[in-house]
């Protein structure tokens, strides 16, 4: 049940509907794809091969979307680097911490996914210099460029530039091995992480690439570590279903190399710990058009010969989602936040339930309120399974109601508090914000 949704106005959802066709030969059921969130709630130990194991909380929040009617599942950052997290919490899968226990996790977590007819896609990612300083207060980047937490909240330490020979006989290796873990145990692709800041688009930026090797210089140099990795996996799994996430620079020639290359589909989104792009632009026109990247997308389709094209970010109404595709400008539709929010709203949309988003009552463009709560929903989302509690939404706080979204924001405070003396005292954060729903409280 969702209080209040937002405002829109009642399209017809059809086109949503229709399946889309990937060039490897596999069909995703629908145009809907939950994106990409990190959930921080896998194990957490000192020792990395003790780490990023599944737990069952995991298991029973993906449950929820494959029953909720996404055509394509992906995960949030699966790190393929025994120290080089994203965060405490984040699923881990190396050759350290792989083994029998592992794999059958994989496998039941996979099986939850596709129990619906849904597409499990895995994310692997590694953290480069955007790993926190008390995980790994030296970790590898494309170069020396060391991040600063916009909000100077988080500490990174100052990274090591990668030598060629690591690039080729560590970092490489370590994504195929992920790669072939991640088939075995049932995921049907793997999506390369290449935005939001992390390693590979720490390569792709010259932000952070001031490399004047065979990896720095112009964007197909800064692109070849993604093209070695996707090449090196190539060889060892010949028909696997792949997907690559862009960021927005140099968006055009990359997408151009990536559907050249053979990735079955792009993914377009955008922002990272520098420059939050999870909000609308300022100007009008993107506003007006809901999504936050139609603009380059729009750019990007023609480059595409065979890759199929997805966009995240942004999207709330039903009108915005069919107008994005039938312009033109996207095949797929990705949903992050509202998919935290509403696990079954690819369902609703499809019956003509709901015509938008759950209409959340923090403040516009308060966009790290609007994170943190997506997190805390992930937490709450897996707290029984599907089978316990039948409505994928049962055991979700909803920030449509104005006392909820009150309470959530006030109880952040705390939590904040709690958070900065940690990474104060360099002290990994493990886990999300456990938040006490005002409706339950
Ligand atoms: C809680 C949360 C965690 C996220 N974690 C990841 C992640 O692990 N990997 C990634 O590529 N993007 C991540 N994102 C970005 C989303 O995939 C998405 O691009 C962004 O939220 C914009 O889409 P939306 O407007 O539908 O939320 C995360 C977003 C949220 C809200």
């Amino acid at each position: 049940m969702v209080f209040e949704r937002i405002p829109a106005e009642k399209v017809d959802s059809t086109v949503l509907g229709d399946s889309l066709k990937l060039p490897c030969g596999r069909v995703a059921k629908n145009r809907f794809l939950k994106s990409a969130m990190t959930e921080k709630i896998f194990t957490w130990t000192d020792h990395p091969n003790t780490r990023g194991h599944p737990t069952q909380r995991i298991i029973s929040m993906y449950e929820k979307w494959g029953a909720g009617g996404f055509g394509v599942v992906v995960t949030g950052n699966i790190v393929c680097h025994p120290t080089m997290l994203e965060a405490a919490g984040n699923a881990v899968v190396t050759k350290e911490n792989a083994n029998s226990r592992l794999m059958d996790l994989h496998r039941k977590w996979t099986t939850g996914i596709k129990a619906y007819g849904s597409l499990a896609v895995a994310q692997i990612t590694m953290g480069g210099r955007q790993t926190p300083y008390a995980i790994d207060p030296e970790p590898y980047s494309a170069s020396d460029v060391q991040l600063i937490d916009a909000m100077g909240i988080n500490k990174f330490g100052k990274p090591k530039s990668l030598t060629v020979e690591q690039i080729k006989n560590d970092i490489v290796p370590r994504f195929v091995y992920a790669a072939k873990f991640l088939k075995e145990t049932g995921w049907d692709g793997v999506q390369i992480a290449a935005a939001h800041g992390y390693l590979l688009s720490q390569f792709i930026s010259p932000t952070t690439n001031k490399r004047t090797d065979q990896y720095g210089g112009p964007i197909e140099n800064r692109m070849r570590i993604v093209l070695e990795v996707y090449e090196a996996i190539r060889k060892e799994i010949p028909k696997v279903y792949w997907i690559h996430r862009l960021k927005t620079e140099d968006a055009v020639t990359s997408a151009a190399l990536l559907d050249k290359a053979g990735f079955d589909f792009v993914e377009v989104s955008g922002g990272s710990m520098e420059d939050w792009g999870f909000k609308h632009r300022e100007k009008e026109s993107t506003r007006r058009r809901e999504a936050y990247f139609l603009e380059f997308s729009e750019k990007i389709r023609p480059m595409l010969k065979s890759s199929v094209l997805y966009v995240t970010g942004g999207f709330r109404t039903v009108k915005g989602m069919v107008d994005a595709v039938n312009s033109g400008a996207t095949q797929g539709i990705g949903l992050a936040r509202p998919s935290a929010a509403e696990p079954d709203l690819p369902n609703k949309i499809l019956s003509h339930e709901a015509y938008s988003a759950p209409d959340s009552k923090f403040p516009q463009n308060e966009h790290v309120v609007s994170l943190l709560a997506a997190s805390s929903q992930l937490w709450h989302m897996g707290s029984h399974s599907l089978a316990q509690v039948h409505d994928p939404t049962a055991d979700l706080p909803d920030f449509s109601v104005p006392e909820e979204a009150a309470k959530y924001q006030k109880d952040l405070g705390a939590y904040f508090g709690d958070y900065i003396a940690k990474v104060q005292r360099d002290e990994p954060v493990y886990g999300t914000f456990n938040y006490v729903p005002y409706l339950t409280a």
